[in-house]
């Protein structure tokens, strides 16, 4: 067994696209990270070189021996499913993969004394929000089985820390959007389902970009949502371990840029940015998609000194672009 290397962490689902941002992110901060990820959504290439475990978070022995072979002494945790639409169709799968998945995580990690755990909650745990923006005191009331599947961890980890000393952060993010700056790591889910690449799809000759309602109490009638950069996220998570490894208390916390942005102002930052038309198409109201959804961040930038280094939409959008636009099939590992 190696000793635990306070500088080693499990990055799990660290293929994916929060996932492997950050693992980059703690790379630069001097950290030597495993990525631990089945491969099931992620892409070997967003890696970047870094070691990969293939394997399930579900299978405790699997990970058991990862952290032994890694000597982490903590686990960045981002391996999920995360469509809101799937899990009211599957819930099954959804609490077998994020709940069921998590907790055998979490119990490998109580087998072999890791300390520190890093949460990928959401904004989804909050459900129709009765004020805006979004504090973490805000009540949780989930309307689908994703975001219940997010608040069931969060329930859980307190009851971890009595009984196993283990501490957290749990990190609710409003909408992940853009890309490293550098070039290097994109998103490419496929399908896609977050509505910048779909603009980006939409403007390349793609199927049109249904919007979802243009009738909602919002200035121009279309939802407004909270994007916040992958890499500001990423720094997120880097403070938020160092925060832990220092002895800091387990917390909960928002992170988006406080700034609402509308559908229709998504596409307009798309159709500058590309120099090309977005077309759109109109589409009812999907159902439990709540008018406005955005953060109060303040919490965060108190605690821990966070602030997004880029909460402009038009870099979001441009940072994203870039990568789109150079990596035409994403990592190109797909079918
Ligand atoms: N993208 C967003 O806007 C957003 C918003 C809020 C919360 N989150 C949360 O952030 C995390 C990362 O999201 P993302 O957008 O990077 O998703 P992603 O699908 O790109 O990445 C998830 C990664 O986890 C892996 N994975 C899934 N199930 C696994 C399992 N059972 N065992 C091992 N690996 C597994 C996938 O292969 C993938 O590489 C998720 O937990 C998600 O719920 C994302």
């Amino acid at each position: 067994m190696v000793a635990a290397d306070r500088r080693a962490v499990l990055v799990t689902g660290g293929a994916g696209y929060v996932g492997s941002h950050a693992a980059k992110a703690l790379r630069q901060a001097g950290y030597h990270i495993v990525i631990y990820d089945n491969l099931s959504a992620g892409h070997r290439a967003a890696a970047l070189g870094a070691p990969v475990i293939q394997g399930d978070v579900g299978d405790t022995d699997a990970v058991r021996r990862a952290i032994r072979e890694s000597g982490a002494a903590s686990v960045m945790h981002f391996a999920a499913w995360l469509s809101v639409a799937d899990s009211v169709r599957d819930p099954i799968g959804y609490y077998r993969n994020n709940v069921a998945g998590t907790l055998a995580t979490l119990e490998a990690m109580a087998a072999e004394g890791c300390r520190h755990f890093v949460f990928s909650s959401s904004c989804a745990v909050y459900g129709e929000p009765v004020e805006t923006p979004i504090s973490e005191t805000h009540p949780t009331a989930p309307i689908n089985a994703y975001g219940q599947t997010k608040l069931a961890i969060e329930h859980a980890l307190p009851h971890f820390e009595r009984a196993y000393g283990m501490t957290s952060i749990r990190l609710r993010y409003f909408n992940a959007a853009g890309a490293d700056p550098a070039g290097e790591l994109g998103e490419d889910h496929s399908p896609e389902i977050h509505v910048i690449p779909r603009a980006f799809q939409a403007a390349s000759g793609g199927p049109p970009l249904d919007v979802f309602g243009e009738d909602y109490p919002t200035p121009d009638g279309t939802c407004l949502r909270d994007y916040i950069h992958v890499t500001d996220l990423a720094d997120a998570h880097v403070k938020a371990l160092a925060r832990l490894e220092q002895g800091g208390a387990s917390a909960t916390y928002n992170i988006g840029t406080e700034r609402p942005s509308s559908v229709k102002d998504v596409i307009a930052a798309v159709e500058r940015v590309t120099g090309r038309p977005v077309m759109r198409r109109s589409a009812p109201r999907r159902p439990g998609d709540p008018a406005a959804l955005y953060a109060s961040a303040q919490r965060i930038r108190q605690d821990l000194g966070w602030t997004p280094a880029r909460p402009d939409l038009d870099t979001i959008v441009r940072d994203a672009w870039q990568w789109h636009s150079t990596h035409p099939h994403g990592f190109g590992d797909r079918p």
